[in-house]
């Protein structure tokens, strides 16, 4: 079965593929065989869009994947509506066909409520119209979901499809449409042209129709008609659309926005950036390494906090892993922070903060080391370099990259923080995630302290 995820714009679902990529790294995905391939279905470049996430082939029984799904709070944070699979397809003109099988499997699973979820949102409207009237809506309180979504027909590569804010493509035969039209197209053209020539083995130039647009409509033209026939299809152009629907128990549907009263997790934190943190330390496991240590009876571990105020991580840290936290920031912790018996609120930078950490921990260090202090990453790495020592051979650091700029590709600033760390953490330990709590402009680096 196929399970679509729909989130509010692309860069979640985006982060998610990636995550999904990393699923043997990362405890993000429950362990184990979890689907085929995860393929973003939205626009990539563009951050607005349907922001969805089609995983083929589920593995783990749809009550098991469902119940992941409400488990797994970056997702349920962030999620807006789930979407399964199983039925056949219809062309993007038949949408009337498919009310039709829909409408006869509705009889056939003798449902007693029906709502109807769809991607587009739109779609739901759509469907719903075509649907014969004996069907039982029942938007409320469904017994069956029936979920419709328009995604890609054939393959589509990420980023190369040319849909935007749910248009197809409305600036393909119109690339002298203002020099920054000209710009997108241009890149975006030869996007497609360099990974249809990557796929078939080719050198990017020798791929037809990718250059750049020409300066004026005559210009255009002129080039239009003298260019070669393209020697590859470029999907940019190309994208068709089809429906996929399935008839699914409402169970494992997942609870739409404002329907089910919010569950805030940490609505006591005294900031927000506690889901960052959660975040990671779930995907590496801490939380459940902490669990078994303290039931074993282990000593209670330390951790540095650096830019800890007002103190979410550091409450964090102490409530929810049974640290004992050195907090290390200039500024004043919340009360409810500092109140806690295992806090130690180390007031200065973390530049000067060394000889007080040293004097506050054990002599075999501290197990974790985390920072979120508002720095440039060169600078934030800078600073915290000399406190490494502090961290046991082997402990983890946790460090959120503040990168300036837009765009998606960060790896020359990680290169960079990479290289600036050192050989004080293992070189091959050094990770940089996008997680779903991060802002669009943060990544959170890990990393493990060397045995050096
Ligand atoms: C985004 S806040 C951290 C929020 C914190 N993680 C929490 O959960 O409450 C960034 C903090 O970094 C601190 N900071 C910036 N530069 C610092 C430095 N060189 N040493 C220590 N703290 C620093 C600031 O004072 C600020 O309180």
């Amino acid at each position: 079965m196929d399970l679509v995820l729909g989130f509010g714009h692309q860069g979640l679902a985006h982060r998610v593929r990636v995550l999904f990529e990393q699923r043997e790294e990362f405890h993000f995905f429950p362990r184990g065989d979890f689907a085929d391939e995860a393929l973003e279905v939205g626009p990539h470049r563009n951050m607005a869009g349907p922001g969805l996430l089609l995983l083929s082939n589920v593995r783990p029984p749809p009550p098991e994947a469902a119940a992941w799904v409400a488990s797994e709070p970056g997702l349920a944070r962030h999620l807006q509506r789930t979407l399964w699979l199983d039925r056949g397809k219809a062309g993007e003109e038949d949408l009337r066909a498919l009310a039709a099988a829909a409408a006869a499997a509705v009889a056939a699973a003798g449902v007693g409520g029906l709502r109807v979820v769809a991607a587009p949102t739109r779609l739901a409207g759509e469907v719903t119209d075509l649907l014969p009237e004996w069907v039982p809506l029942e938007p409320r309180a469904p017994s069956h979901l029936l979920c419709v979504a328009r995604l890609p027909a054939g393959d589509v590569t990420a980023g190369q499809h040319g849909e935007w804010n749910g248009q197809s493509c409305p600036w393909a035969g119109q690339p002298t449409e203002g020099r920054a039209g000209r710009r997108r197209v241009a890149a975006a053209v030869a996007a497609a042209a360099a990974a249809a020539a990557a796929a078939e083995g080719r050198a990017p130039a020798e791929a037809g129709g990718a250059a750049a647009p020409a300066d004026g409509p005559e210009a255009a033209a002129a080039e239009a008609a003298e260019a070669p026939e393209p020697r590859a299809v470029l999907p940019l152009l190309e994208v068709r659309y089809e429906y996929r629907w399935g008839l699914v128990p409402a169970e494992w549907g997942f609870a739409m926005r404002g329907e089910a009263p919010p569950e805030r997790p940490f609505a006591d934190a005294p900031a927000s950036a506690v889901h960052k943190l959660d975040e990671a330390l779930r995907m590496l496991g801490l939380h459940e390494r902490a669990h078994h240590a303290a039931a074993a009876g282990a000593p209670q571990p330390w951790a540095i906090d650096l830019g800890a105020a007002p103190g979410a991580w550091t409450q964090h840290l102490v409530r929810c892993l049974g640290y004992a936290v050195a907090a290390v920031d200039p500024a004043e912790l919340a009360p409810s922070v500092l109140e806690l018996p295992a806090v130690r609120h180390v007031r200065a930078l973390s530049e000067a903060a060394g000889p007080a950490l040293e004097a506050l921990l054990p002599a075999g260090g501290a197990e974790l080391l985390v920072s979120d202090m508002c720095a440039h990453p060169v600078q934030a790495v800078k600073v915290l370099r000399p406190l490494l020592r502090l961290l046991r051979p082997g402990g983890l650091l946790v460090m959120t990259l503040k990168l300036p700029g837009v765009g998606r590709d960060r790896t020359g600033v990680v290169a960079r923080v990479r290289r600036d760390l050192g050989p004080e953490v293992v070189e091959s330990s050094v990770k940089a995630v996008w997680l779903l709590s991060n802002t669009a402009c943060e990544r959170t680096l890990i990393a493990r302290r060397a045995h050096v």
